[in-house]
């Protein structure tokens, strides 16, 4: 699961645009999409549910921790936006959190924690932050691997940047969590040759901490989000829905950047945490692992989701076992084992060996 926070402590610069476009987009693109709306102006839910009834749970409930009620998890707020796109609500009552949890602990950790329910479930978590650095902002970076940070390009948008990256800097030291963040320019007006200065001298200065996709002024967006529609959903004939396109797409790209071990399917691997199983299935919504080893039973045995690939880590002493993956409700076996056995279903069962010298090198 990718966690993206798009921050930026300047209102107006695009980060809840860029929330709701990019989640839309990668949606489209058969990844299982959560959007957290963590600023109080709402207007990322209002951006994807205006034609619908106003949530009535929202992030507030999430981060109010009351004694004597029950916690609200985060899967009690979620609410359907279409295939693939969720959101997670927020309103004018979330503003009150950072002075509700001033001074008590873990109050920093309240998002990350939230996400451990929902990992699994999605491909992708985007957090659409409000415009300060605060409480709320702090919880989505803490919560967060990455970001995206919108810029429109003026002139005091840069030195905006510089705090912004300064913060991130600090954060990673203080807490030994880093969020690689990108910037995105946003909100680009073409033709003027300051503008241009200006978005010459931001690649300069990031050096590769920046989109190549720029994203156009285009009042398609403003209009389609005033309809509580994702462009991609409006009009497919603007600038506004290429350019988010691309970003997705530029996203979407970095999945192959993962690492390595991460990214490959591959026949079962014998690791120091246990075998890891890996299968590449990456339109499928659910996937588990049975085998002999668990008694060929399917419930409890889920695979995890990263990126289009499946994995599922499983302590097993040096032996010879049968098994197979169960790809939303249908079974089959390991595409990429080499060795496979004919069980009474008519079907084969994929068959794996480790052996001492590889369970003791691990
Ligand atoms: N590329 C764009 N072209 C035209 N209007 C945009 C664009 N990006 C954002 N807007 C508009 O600018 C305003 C601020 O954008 P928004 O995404 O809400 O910023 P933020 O969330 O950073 O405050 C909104 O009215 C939005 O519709
Ligand atoms: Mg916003």
């Amino acid at each position: 699961m990718r966690t993206i926070a798009v921050v930026n402590q300047k209102g107006g610069c695009g980060k809840t645009i860029t929330s709701t476009n990019l989640a839309a987009f990668l949606a489209r693109e058969q990844r299982r999409v959560l959007l957290v709306d963590m600023d109080p102006q709402g207007h990322a839910t209002l951006g994807l549910l205006a034609d619908t009834v106003q949530p009535s749970r929202t992030m507030y409930e999430v981060f109010l921790r009351d004694a004597g009620r029950p916690p609200t998890g985060l899967g009690d707020v979620i609410r359907v936006v279409r295939e693939n796109l969720d959101v997670a609500p927020a309103d004018i009552q979330l503003s009150a959190i950072p002075e509700t949890l001033a001074g008590r602990v873990g109050r920093e950790d309240i998002l990350s924690d939230a996400l451990v329910s929902v990992r699994g479930h999605y491909d992708y978590v985007v957090v659409d932050c409000p415009p300060n650095v605060g409480l709320l902002t702090f919880n989505a970076l803490k919560a967060c691997s990455e970001a995206i940070v919108p810029m429109d390009p003026s002139f005091f948008s840069l030195h905006g940047i510089g705090k912004l990256l300064e913060t991130l800097d600090g954060l990673a030291k203080e807490t030994d969590h880093h969020v690689a963040a990108r910037v995105l320019v946003t909100l680009y007006p073409g033709r003027s040759p300051f503008v241009k200065a200006v978005v010459d001298e931001v690649r300069r200065h990031l050096a590769g901490r920046h989109f190549e996709t720029v994203i156009r002024y285009s009042v398609k967006l403003a209009e389609a989000a005033s309809h509580g529609v994702p462009i991609a959903h409006y009009c497919k004939d603007c600038a506004g829905f290429d350019d988010y396109q691309a970003l997705a797409a530029e996203v979407l790209q970095q999945e192959a950047a993962a690492p390595t071990s991460e990214r490959l399917a591959m026949a079962p691997v014998v690791t120091a945490e246990g075998v890891r199983f890996t299968i590449d299935a990456p339109h499928a919504a659910r996937v588990q692992l049975a085998g002999d080893f668990n008694d060929w039973t399917v419930d409890g045995n889920e695979m995890e989701p990263t990126g289009g690939i499946w994995q599922k880590v499983v302590k097993l002493p040096p032996g010879r076992y049968r098994y197979r993956y169960v790809v939303d409700g249908r079974w089959q076996n390991d595409p990429l084992s080499a060795a496979a056995e004919p069980n009474p279903y008519g079907g084969d069962d994929s068959v794996l060996v480790t052996d001492v010298r590889g369970a003791d090198d691990a």
